[in-house]
């Protein structure tokens, strides 16, 4: 993908905010802290477009981006961390499913893991949510820079298994090495153009 321009274009928790229009949409969905904002920002090659934070829960809204003029990144909150206060959390899971299921132009939601971490029951429904709204999921294992080559395989194999996947629909990613960047842009190009 030849990223040619990119800008913010609005921030939503609710339909009447997102923005109007029938571009088609990416969403990054995962953990708190798993490394979403960081990937949005390496796909488009630019440092700090998105904000990311060592402090978990840092993006509470739904951020828009657009790309080219022809299509949108979409940043979602985080889920699964307890130190989020509890009005926010318990605006979450409305917000998601809302987004998840009413937005039209959604094409593919990136769900984003940590290589070192069992996916949790919020990933696999997540997940669920996902095939309930046809929504077509995919699969990025990140922060594969802190693990060994061993470690990933294993690593992998047991992330497959607890969404019960198949281990070639995961893909690799490091936003310090840019590892995968270039495959994940082909996935998201495949599913924005199918
Ligand atoms: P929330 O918005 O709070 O849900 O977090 P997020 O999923 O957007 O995570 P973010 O991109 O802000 O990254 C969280 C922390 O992980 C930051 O300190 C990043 O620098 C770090 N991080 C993200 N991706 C990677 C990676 O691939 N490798 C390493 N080593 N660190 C990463
Ligand atoms: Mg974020």
């Amino acid at each position: 993908m030849l990223v040619k321009t990119t800008e913010f274009i609005t921030s939503a928790t609710r339909p009447s905010h997102y923005p109007p229009g029938e571009m088609p949409e990416v969403a990054f969905a995962g953990r708190s802290n798993v490394g979403k904002s960081s990937l949005i920002n390496v796909l488009l090659n630019r440092k700090n477009l998105v904000r990311t934070s060592s402090t978990p829960g840092r993006t509470q809204l739904i951020n828009f981006f657009g790309v080219n003029g022809a299509f949108m990144l979409v940043d979602l909150p985080g889920y699964g961390f307890a130190k989020v206060p509890l009005a926010v959390k318990k605006q979450w899971g409305p917000m998601m499913e809302t987004y998840l299921s009413s937005r039209e132009n959604l094409r593919v939601v990136v769900l984003i893991l940590d290589i070192r971490r069992v996916p949790t029951a919020e990933d696999r429904q997540m997940l669920e949510w996902l095939r309930a709204y046809s929504v077509p999921p995919l699969l990025v294992v990140t922060k594969c820079d802190k693990v060994s080559k061993n470690e990933r395989a294993r690593q992998a194999a047991l992330i497959a298994r607890t969404l019960e996947v198949e281990k070639e629909e995961l893909h690799f990613f490091s936003a310090l090495s840019k590892e995968g960047k270039d495959a994940i842009w082909v996935a998201i190009e495949r599913l924005l153009s199918a």
